[in-house]
């Protein structure tokens, strides 16, 4: 029996769901579409089976595929980001850099990353996390002119305060994260170097944005956002930390992989190895550019005054608007984005400043430049129009035509 009869209020809303998505510009930097084959394998019967342990040491029989499927990935994943290690049973970004930290820094030590409302992620340090609850956290953040990252400044902080762990890679940061340059800075302090490469993973696989292989001790990624995988997580490693990071996912941190997850992790890790995918990390890029140079034309101000990979960061403040009613005026119109902080901001991270737009979801779409300029012009309509009600229904009919030339999923909209 089918989902549709056998549950139709969630198949329902399933479907809804699928329509919103077909029908709506998505511009969240962190989101984008997972492929048929990555859905397939997410949904399929590899869900059923427990395999704590690693592949060849398992606490349950039965694994002989398993142990197969785990292998693919953690292969792959070792390939395509040319890493000694690779872990692939994290269930989520967040228990990732859980293990992470846990496996490399004991509690209470002291740990440096970018301040939450600067561009980090909340498991860098911030204080309603357990990342700021178990150790004494150094934050960094960018310089108040430039907006950009300051090495030498960075560098001052981690001397003086001798973290035993730098974490960088972000969440709304919109410039090239200069790995080679943290290198010397965890060097000058004796320091382990951990990249959250979690958003620009795709980029980095497509090769669109440099990589931390060769100078990140531990390197952490989720896997549903540039690199178009499902939701979850992996962590990489020099050979020398891999025994250590295995221990912190299991038994450390979690029970029984996902199966069903750890397969569709290896089909995004071999969409990630194609020529086509690198062609999709760099109109990602390209994509992003042409977004910034649109709105930035159109009179919007942008962080930093632009961007390198695949987002973008509006400070709204002189439009006179916040991030909260950006956003909700936007998703009157069709077009799905976040309100975020910007840096130095003085408005709370619930109204924030700015908003964040990212071109993954739209370039997977097929959207190139000259689409992107459409989208551009919506969005500054709708930022104009954002209190006239009509007005934004209208530009929600526009979005929707839009969308009707680039759909998602032609598999499955019977
Ligand atoms: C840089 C970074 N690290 C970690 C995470 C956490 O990932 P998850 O939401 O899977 O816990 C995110 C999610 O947005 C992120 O941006």
């Amino acid at each position: 029996m089918s989902l549709k009869e056998k549950d139709p209020e969630i198949y329902s809303l399933v479907r809804k769901e699928m329509q919103r998505q077909q029908e709506c510009i998505d511009l969240i930097a962190s989101e984008n579409y997972a492929p048929p084959e990555v859905l397939e394998a997410t949904g399929s019967v590899l869900t059923n089976k427990y395999s704590e342990g690693y592949p060849g040491k398992r606490y349950y029989a039965g694994n002989e595929f398993i142990d197969q499927v785990e292998t693919l990935a953690i292969e792959r994943a070792k390939k395509l980001f040319g890493v000694d290690h690779a872990n692939v049973q994290s269930h989520s970004g967040s228990t990732a850099n859980y293990c992470a930290y846990s496996a490399l820094v004991p509690a209470g030590e002291t740990i440096m990353g970018m301040e939450l409302s600067q561009g980090g992620h909340l498991t860098h340090g911030s204080p309603v996390n357990f990342s700021g609850k178990t150790y004494k956290v150094v934050s960094y953040a960018v310089d108040k002119k430039t907006e950009m990252l300051d090495f030498d400044v960075i560098r001052k902080q981690a001397v003086e305060h001798k973290p035993k762990l730098i974490i960088c890679g972000y969440t709304a940061y919109p410039r090239t994260v200069h790995f080679d340059k943290f290198r010397e800075v965890a060097d000058a302090c004796g320091a382990y170097l951990l990249a959250d490469i979690s958003h620009i993973a795709g980029l980095i696989a497509g090769g669109a944005h440099p990589s931390p292989a060769k100078y990140a001790d531990v390197i952490t990624t989720t896997t549903h956002k540039t690199l178009r995988g499902p939701r979850g997580a992996i962590i990489m490693c020099k050979a020398e930390f891999a025994q250590m990071i295995d221990k912190s996912v299991f038994p450390g941190a979690q029970g029984g992989p996902l199966d069903h997850v750890t397969a569709a992790k290896a089909v995004c890790f071999h969409n990630a190895m194609q020529k086509d995918f690198s062609d999709y990390a760099h109109q990602i890029v390209k994509n992003a550019k042409v977004l910034a140079e649109e709105l930035h034309a159109k009179g919007l101000r942008l962080v930093s005054g632009g961007t390198d990979n695949h987002l973008i960061l509006v400070d709204l403040t002189p439009m006179g608007i916040t991030g909260k009613d950006a956003q909700i005026a936007l998703e009157k119109a069709g077009i799905i984005c976040n309100k975020n902080t910007i840096p130095y901001d003085t408005q709370k991270p619930f109204v924030a400043s700015g908003i964040r737009l990212g071109t993954p979801a739209m370039t997977t779409r097929g959207m190139k430049e000259s689409e992107i300029k459409e989208v551009a012009t919506l969005l500054m309509k709708g930022l104009h129009k954002r209190t006239d009600d009509a007005a934004l229904a209208s530009i929600k009919e526009e979005v929707k035509a839009l969308c009707s030339r680039y759909p998602v999923y032609k598999e499955y909209t019977h």
